[in-house]
């Protein structure tokens, strides 16, 4: 297969740096599509951990890595990452190109996206304040900076005044603090300098790859229940953060990928407000975290920890055509008892088996769950698949057998090796 995706169909924090790691050793070019400096991605390699924000987890290959049109840019974050790759030995220079059509972060979005969670108080988003919704709202209102605006002085400095201007009246309104137009116009010019040499039409470069058979892998950042229009909204991200938006993100035409890899944790994790039905927010739900070690590779928040749902996952499947998934995170519950899936959500007496719109539904939800035996074995040694023990193989087998969808993957720990390749053969 030439074109490939990786994408999370959870709630985010599926693994998806580690698969995009090991399917970058053959691929030629990885993309990032959407999404921006909210998204973490750990890469473990031997000793070395990286967490990668901006750049394509292709980057520790030495592959040619590209930060799509889809993709917000932070500059100060962007170089941040690439000082903390490059003291770490990696090379990213003329493996690393920007598009020149992606959006810029600027100070005054982080501003607003953290003075606008203060006022919502309770109802809080949760959002990583890195400025993400602001900044895909200035988009979409036709009023954002472009990459490409850096190199045109005049447009760049009669845009950024303006929506200083505007921006600073709304922080007044959410009781923020104000932005200074001359520091953010000196720090870009820099940044502009610095980021010149990276700056490409990244559309060419992805189509002329594809055309050419070069091995294309997509990055999604985010999970698909993080998704702008099939997630949990408004308790989302502000990007199509499945396979949807590969097209519009990327400048490639729908149907260009052949094999979608769906990233799912044997259970499920979030970061964040907004409903989660099979949460377990008890003893077991604190177990699972600390054995899991999961606390956001962001914001380092602790995240909130459930049983796999199958409701939600079936969603994301369809809604981005999952070819093949790659679990991740098996041997966290290797001394577990009992395993439980959620098959179903019964809300009042009505069984509801798709995904809901409605929130309150959501909210109101109770899992219906299926109850398997744990395997009570070590997984993190398993390299090939019969080294997995078989009420291991038999819960996989069951997420195959309910999803539809062969597990092709299984990770067991966070580093490059500690993974099992099925060859769909469960
Ligand atoms: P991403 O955002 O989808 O790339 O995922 P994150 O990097 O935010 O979170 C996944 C975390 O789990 C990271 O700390 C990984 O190093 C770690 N991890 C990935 N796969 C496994 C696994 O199979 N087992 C364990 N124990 N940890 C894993
Ligand atoms: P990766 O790529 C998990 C969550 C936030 C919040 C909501 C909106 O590492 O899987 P935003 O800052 O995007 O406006 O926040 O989305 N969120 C993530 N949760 N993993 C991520 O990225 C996330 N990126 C955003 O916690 O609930
Ligand atoms: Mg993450």
């Amino acid at each position: 297969m030439s074109v490939r995706c990786v994408i999370g169909v959870q709630w985010g924090d599926e693994g998806k740096g580690k698969i995009v790691d090991l399917l970058a050793a053959d691929s030629d070019v990885v993309v990032r599509y959407q999404g921006g400096g909210n998204a973490g991605h750990t890469v473990v390699v031997g000793r070395q951990k990286f967490v990668l924000h901006l750049i394509p987890s292709g980057i520790l290959h030495g592959r040619t890595c590209i930060v799509g049109n889809g993709v917000v840019v932070e500059p100060e974050q962007l170089f941040a990452e690439i000082a903390d790759l490059e003291s770490k030995g990696a090379k990213v220079a003329g493996h690393l190109f920007i598009s020149e059509r992606a959006n810029l972060v600027f100070p005054y979005h982080k501003a607003v996206d953290r003075a606008a969670e203060a006022k919502r108080g309770d109802a809080k988003i949760g959002t990583t304040g890195r400025g993400i919704g602001p900044c895909y709202a200035d988009k979409f209102s036709r009023t954002g900076i472009r990459v490409v605006d850096l190199f045109d002085r005049e447009l760049f400095e009669s845009r950024l005044r303006a929506n200083v201007e505007e921006k600073n009246g709304i922080l007044a309104m959410l009781g923020g603090e104000p932005v200074e137009f001359e520091k953010i116009r000196r720090d870009y010019a820099e940044y502009a300098k610095r980021l010149k040499p990276m700056v490409a039409d990244t559309i060419a470069m992805v189509n002329d790859a594809i055309e050419s058979k070069k091995r294309v892998l997509f990055e999604a950042a985010q999970g698909s229940l993080l998704d702008i229009d099939f997630g949990t909204y408004p308790y989302v991200t502000s990007s199509n953060s499945d396979a949807t938006g590969i097209s519009s993100g990327a400048g490639v035409p729908p149907g260009c990928v052949e094999q979608v890899i769906g990233v799912a944790k044997a259970y499920t994790t979030r970061v964040g407000s907004g409903p989660f039905p099979t949460e377990l927010d008890d003893d077991l739900g604190n177990r699972i975290r600390e054995i899991g070690s999961e606390y956001g590779a962001t914001t380092g928040r602790p995240r909130r920890c459930g049983w796999f749902d199958l409701v939600g996952c079936r969603h994301a499947i369809r809604t981005s055509g999952v070819t093949a998934l790659a679990i991740t995170k098996l041997d966290v519950l290797d001394q577990l008892d009992t395993i439980r899936v959620c098959t179903a959500y019964k809300a009042g007496s009505r069984a509801v088996k798709t995904f809901p719109a409605d929130l309150r539904t959501l909210e109101e939800a109770k899992p219906v769950y299926r109850d398997l035996p744990g395997w009570k074995k070590p997984t993190t040694e398993a390299r090939k698949l019969a080294d997995l023990p078989a009420a291991a193989r038999a819960y996989l087998r069951e997420l195959e057998k309910e999803l539809g969808v062969k597990v092709t993957m299984v990770s067991v720990g966070p580093e490059r090796q500690q993974t099992v390749l099925t060859d769909g053969k469960l």
